[in-house]
């Protein structure tokens, strides 16, 4: 076991280390703004392209593919403004092996350039119409163009896994005799395993220049993409092609979060990532996405799951050694949650069928309930029915049982309540005025806002935030409701997810009534009522 107690991983990860030929540095290319927009469904509008790119760019990200100018007037200007935001990030555009793409790459003033042609003899004949010579010339002839203008230059055989092996390393030869400094070897269509695309890669990384950085971009068709790209790294690659999620054409590319944190904490190679933001820049990508793509459940690293255990078993190991049953720290990818073993339990248990009797005490001691024996294992008998019945046992659930077996809980400390809402809605622009009692650090005290908003959720939600923002900086991520019930008199359930922006700490709550912004509202105030009851406990520990 490796030592460092923030990751624990097997031992053969170093043992195996001689047999690879690993870079002495990983870097990172994201490609959210351009494959990752290719996700069907996708498109970011210019004023969230400028805020991923700068949250890619505070990730340590070295390389940001802004787009591809000259496919659209939106994408020339993203472009465009992407790189007069003077970023320490390399911004650079995508072109064809083109004169007109590569005049609008030196147009948007871009960093470098990324060339790309196709190679294989399935897109040489049915898609350019051209021969293999023809390719090679005007990988030569337009290399030598875009060198004119740019010192750092990408070249890209697209399809290259299924390119006939020596004229791929003829070509991508060629590309970096004509200027290209750095080579991608794209598996355009996830149609590789990773033995094989290693082979490719390793076969490429012998061929060329050990100054040529090659690169990797792996779609993930099969599944395999972010194998395909490890496997890349193992056979001499130092540059991954990745998105954020894992966004991209069909099933996506490999995914930046996943790769990255293997390179890291499998791998141990050095990287300019602050694995700190993978979380949070995750999250926003998600909450950009517009509720298109979200992360799931059991999305490796970021997903609900990922630090969540219901085994009792696990749970009572956890209380021991918390990488017994995690192989990194949750904090070390950004997601938050303190060290104190009281604190992992309640944070990350999960009640069910499998909970075991640690998990239950402290999930009650965390609430502050005292039980008799009696009181204790009639819980736990309708925990474990109600996992048995095949339901995950919510946080409403949980508090219905306990309020079955021992009448009456503890109200949870409010720090926000709401005082009056007043909604003004119909042929005008939704408008909502809040008026809030905030407890500030024992002071009663009282905000009135108003807001306009596309509806009246948002106008209600906009003066909610506005009314908190002297406290504190929220970001709305996610929002969701959903009818309960059938007819128009139906119960809305909304479930919103918001992140307090100083400690990025995440919260998500839900609430129920027949009226959607009051649904909306109360899930809200519950949200920013849990967020205030995490700050002034983290508080009081330091
Ligand atoms: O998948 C692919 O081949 C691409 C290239 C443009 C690099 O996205
Ligand atoms: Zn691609």
């Amino acid at each position: 076991m490796n030592e460092k107690s923030d990751i624990m991983v097997s031992d053969m990860m170093e043992k195996i280390r001689g047999d690879l030929i690993l870079p002495k540095k990983a870097y990172f290319f994201d490609t959210t703004l351009r494959d990752g927009e290719q996700t069907p469904g996708i498109s970011f509008a210019l004023k969230e392209k400028i805020s991923i790119a700068q949250s890619l760019n505070a990730l340590g990200i070295d390389v940001i593919e802004a787009g591809f100018p000259v496919i659209s007037p939106g994408d020339f200007e993203a472009c465009k403004e992407i790189s007069k935001l003077g970023l320490d990030s390399e911004i650079i555009g995508l072109a064809r092996i083109k004169k007109v793409d590569i005049d609008k790459v030196i147009e948007a003033d871009m960093d470098s350039i990324h060339v790309f042609i196709a190679t294989s003899d399935l897109h040489l004949k049915e898609k350019l119409k051209m021969t293999r010579e023809e390719v090679l010339n005007s990988v030569i002839e337009l290399i030598s163009y875009a060198k004119e203008h740019y010192s750092e230059i990408e070249f890209s055989a697209e399809d290259a896994t299924r390119t006939d092996l020596d004229y791929l390393i003829k070509v991508n030869q060629a590309a970096v005799e004509s200027g290209a400094t750095r080579i991608n070897i794209p598996d355009t269509v996830g149609t590789i395993s990773p033995t094989a695309y290693g082979y490719i890669v390793r076969k490429n990384y012998e061929s060329l220049p050990k100054d040529v950085r090659i690169a990797v971009h792996c779609h993930n068709d099969f599944g395999l993409g972010v194998a395909n790209t490890i496997a890349g790294f193992e056979n001499g690659a130092s540059e991954a092609q990745t998105t954020i999620l894992g966004l991209g054409e069909r099933t996506g590319n490999a995914s930046f979060e996943e790769t990255a944190m293997s390179l890291y904490a499998l791998y141990r190679i050095p990287m300019n990532i602050n694995t700190r933001l993978i979380f949070p820049t995750a999250k926003l990508v998600e909450s950009l996405c517009g509720g298109k793509i979200t992360i799931g459940r059991l999305t490796p690293l970021i997903g609900q799951n990922a630090f969540a255990h219901e085994s009792g078993i696990h749970a009572h190991a956890m209380i021991q050694h918390a990488r017994a049953y995690e192989p990194i720290t949750p904090e070390l990818i950004g997601i938050k949650r303190t060290d104190n073993v009281e604190d992992i339990i309640k944070q990350s248990i999960k009640l069910g069928k499998h909970t075991g009797g640690h998990a239950l005490k402290a999930k009650l001691e965390d609430l502050g309930i005292h039980t008799s024996d009696d009181q204790f294992s009639n819980i736990m008998g309708h925990v474990k029915a109600f996992g048995d019945k095949g339901h995950e046992v919510k946080e409403e659930d949980f508090f219905a049982i306990l309020k079955d077996v021992i009448g009456e809980l503890p109200e949870e400390d409010q720090f926000v309540k709401l005082e009056e809402l007043t909604v003004l809605t119909g042929s005008i622009t939704p408008t909502s005025t809040v008026r809030l009692k905030i407890d500030d650090n024992g002071n009663s005290i009282i905000k009135v806002a108003s807001s306009i908003g596309v509806g009246p959720v948002d106008a209600s939600v906009n003066a909610i935030i506005k009314c908190f923002e002297p406290m504190s900086k929220i970001k709305l991520l996610n929002y969701q409701i959903d009818a309960i019930t059938g007819g128009t008199e139906a119960l809305g359930h909304s479930t919103i997810e918001i992140m307090d922006i100083e400690s990025n700490h995440i919260v998500k709550a839900s609430a129920t009534h027949e009226d959607i912004v009051m649904s909306s509202v109360l899930s809200l105030l519950k949200g920013l009522n849990k967020l205030l009851r995490f700050k002034k406990k983290n508080a009081s520990k330091n």
